[in-house]
């Protein structure tokens, strides 16, 4: 297996190395959880990514996620990324579909709304357009090395709110649905997330991040979108243009990503399967003291 180096500072393409070995080797798949716990992004060209494949790859990583209620392949271990209607067709730009796509587009880490954030989300591409529809990466364990001492402290023993339906709101107010909100009761977490294997922290941060504990809301949510736009400034992203075979997995604890738009009439079609992080992943350091005693 080889490990190339593909952004400014993270992310790396794995070469001589299938899906299929990682679901069948233990060796293979501690190699490449190594390079995981590494790089934080990993790409994989030229797989034959069938859904039984990838499930079988996803779940060496820990407990594969139950889609959620809303999103298409609900109650499914995959989350079907599509702006192509029941009819086969690819939806117009105000349809619920197309309006979901686009707050994906906001810099995010997934499942930070639900009562178990996530490990990794690993993303195959199955219909790719002919522009555009990049997904965009930063490191945010490189952003959190960036602040100055100060501020890292600080953050270490401050946690953040998080809610799916902050995030749908800044796209269209109702982008949530009554059940969804149901659902899905907003979160706190610890806003660094500290990497059990290698000691590293991250800031953990997402669009659904809305309100700083014991903070007053707008300094909170003013701290919140300073610390977005240092942790996504310019030059600092690794851009993901998909090719057939294409399979990106990342640490949703160590980085932000997003997708980016592409034309309207294009279809586009990609299938995530997301792993729950456990407390080998340290996601038992994320909840605030309080929360230890009622859970
Ligand atoms: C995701 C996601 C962006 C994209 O799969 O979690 O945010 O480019 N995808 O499809
Ligand atoms: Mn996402």
């Amino acid at each position: 297996m080889d490990i190339v180096p593909l952004g400014p500072g993270f992310g790396a393409e794995l070469r001589g190395v299938t899906l299929a070995d990682v679901a069948s080797d233990d060796g293979v798949y501690a190699a490449v959880r190594a390079a995981f716990e590494e790089h934080s992004v990993l790409v994989f060209r030229d797989q034959e990514a069938t859904d039984e494949l990838q499930l079988a790859f996803s779940r060496r990583f820990g407990p594969p996620e139950v889609t959620k209620v809303g999103s298409q392949g609900t109650g499914s271990h995959f989350v079907i990324l599509s702006t192509i209607g029941a009819d086969g067709k690819v939806v117009p730009p105000d349809h619920r579909l197309s309006l979901r796509s686009k707050a994906n587009q906001l810099w995010h880490t997934d499942s930070s709304f639900k009562r178990v954030p996530a490990l990794t989300s690993i993303l195959s591409a199955r219909i790719i357009p002919a522009n555009g529809g990049e997904t965009e990466y930063v490191s945010t364990r490189l952003a959190f090395e960036r602040l100055d001492p100060a501020m890292r402290n600080r953050l270490q023993s401050s946690f953040a709110w998080h809610d799916y339906a902050h995030s749908r709101s800044q796209i269209a107010p109702d982008l949530a649905s009554p059940e969804e909100r149901g659902a899905l009761p907003p979160q706190c977490w610890r806003m660094v997330w500290k990497n059990p294997v290698n000691g590293h922290g991250a800031i953990y941060l997402a669009s659904h991040a809305y309100a700083v504990e014991g903070m007053e809301k707008a300094a909170g949510k003013k701290l919140i979108d300073e610390l977005m736009a240092f942790a996504t400034a310019p030059g600092t992203s690794y851009l993901h243009q998909w090719r057939r075979g294409d399979v990106v997995m990342w640490d949703n604890r160590a980085t932000m990503h997003r997708g980016r738009p592409w034309p309207a009439h294009e279809a586009r079609l990609m299938v995530r399967t997301t792993i729950s992080a456990t407390d080998a992943d340290g996601v038992d350091t994320m909840r605030p003291p309080s929360s230890q005693a009622a859970e």
